[in-house]
């Protein structure tokens, strides 16, 4: 830490959907900032934000200069983050990049600090990555199951909201509402390939040969690097639903011993960062609506296969814009702050 108490942080993609929520979990809870630093592209340059009770000027990125820079937190996109993360990581900053730029570069660790904390001990390039939103919700939900049953496949079809795909992709849903409720005009299409209101899309990132999207194999290789499983047999499909915030999944998970429900209530139950809400007879189980704005991953639906017993399913709720993003973050810079790095 700097001789004054706090640390100089800089949020790069400052007034994007998840750069606006980094300063809210910086605020929220209570991270020693001695100094923010906000950074967008030219055309926000010398917008106000607002921090704590003061205001901070918005930086043009391409002339920023990071010296004095404590920790670098990117959320700008991949290509700039690609050119940007080194030039902060030389100017002697810590980069904690949320884009996919970097996820899966053997010198930079990947890291959700209730799952893998250890990855932090070392940062060769000086650039850390915050895994896609649906992998940290997921692993965070697996990690303690695994560590009791051992896991050797896992299944999952999510549900994501549109802010996954950042402002943008809010505004687009919304405009997609009022042209279907012939309010508005169609909108240009931006972010999703169909209209998006009252639809459910399989069809996340773009398509790979392999017929799998972009978005469904991070969840594969981001997996397997978090919890050191390099052969774990792993299967998603993306799915874009109409919801704002918040990300649902249900996961299929393959044990090699026979684990009960019951059992996995109560590791459940005792695992950081996760809230089990699982009384489905009273309609009790988790909701985006619910999650959304909240920090936790919400568990319920716990269900041991009928025909499998080494099989559970599981339905697993978090806001992406949290958890799957700003507060993941903001939970790496703590656990540096911690370690003294
Ligand atoms: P700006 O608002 O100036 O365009 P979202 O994911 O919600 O769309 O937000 C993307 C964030 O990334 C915004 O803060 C946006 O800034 C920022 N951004 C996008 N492109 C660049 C760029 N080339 N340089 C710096 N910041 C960028």
């Amino acid at each position: 830490m700097s001789e004054q108490a706090g640390y100089v942080v800089a949020v790069v993609g400052a007034t994007g959907a998840v750069g606006q929520e980094m300063i809210a979990m910086l605020e929220s809870r209570g991270f020693p900032v001695k100094t923010l630093r906000a950074m967008a592209s030219p055309r926000s340059a010398g917008k106000k934000l607002s921090f704590n009770e003061g205001e901070v000027e918005v930086e043009d990125l391409s002339t920023a200069d990071f010296t004095g820079v404590d920790y670098a937190l990117f959320s700008a996109g991949g290509s700039t983050s690609l050119e940007y993360a080194p030039k902060a990581a030389a100017q002697g900053a810590i980069v904690i990049d949320n884009s996919s730029a970097w996820r899966m570069d053997d010198e930079v660790p990947l890291v959700v600090p209730e799952v893998n904390p250890e990855a932090l001990k070392d940062i060769p390039k000086g650039i850390i990555a915050n895994p896609n939103c649906s992998t940290i919700q997921m692993v965070a939900a697996l990690k303690p199951l695994h560590d009791a049953a051992g896991m050797n496949r896992v299944v999952v079809s999510t549900y994501q909201s549109a802010s996954g795909a950042g402002q943008k992709g809010i505004d687009e849903l919304m405009q997609d509402m009022d042209a279907y409720y012939q309010r508005g005009p169609e909108p240009e299409r931006k972010k999703f390939a169909h209209p998006l209101a009252f639809e459910v899309l399989p069809h996340i990132d773009v398509f790979l040969d392999s017929g799998y999207t972009k978005e469904e194999m991070k969840m594969v290789y981001e997996t397997q690097k978090i919890m050191s499983l390099p052969d774990l047999n792993v299967s998603a499909t993306c799915v874009r639903v109409p919801v704002v915030r918040a990300h649902s999944e249900a996961v299929t998970i393959d044990f090699d011993e026979e684990l009960s429900a019951d059992k996995a209530r109560e590791l459940l139950e005792q695992a950081p960062g996760v809230e089990l809400l699982d009384v489905p007879q009273e309609n009790v189980y988790p909701l985006a609506r619910q999650a959304a704005s909240t920090e936790p991953v919400w568990v319920g639906r716990i269900r041991q296969d009928t025909q499998r017993p080494k099989t559970l399913h599981l339905w697993v709720v978090a806001d992406n814009l949290l958890k799957g993003a700003a507060l993941n973050a903001v939970q790496i810079a703590e656990a540096l702050a911690a370690a003294n790095v």
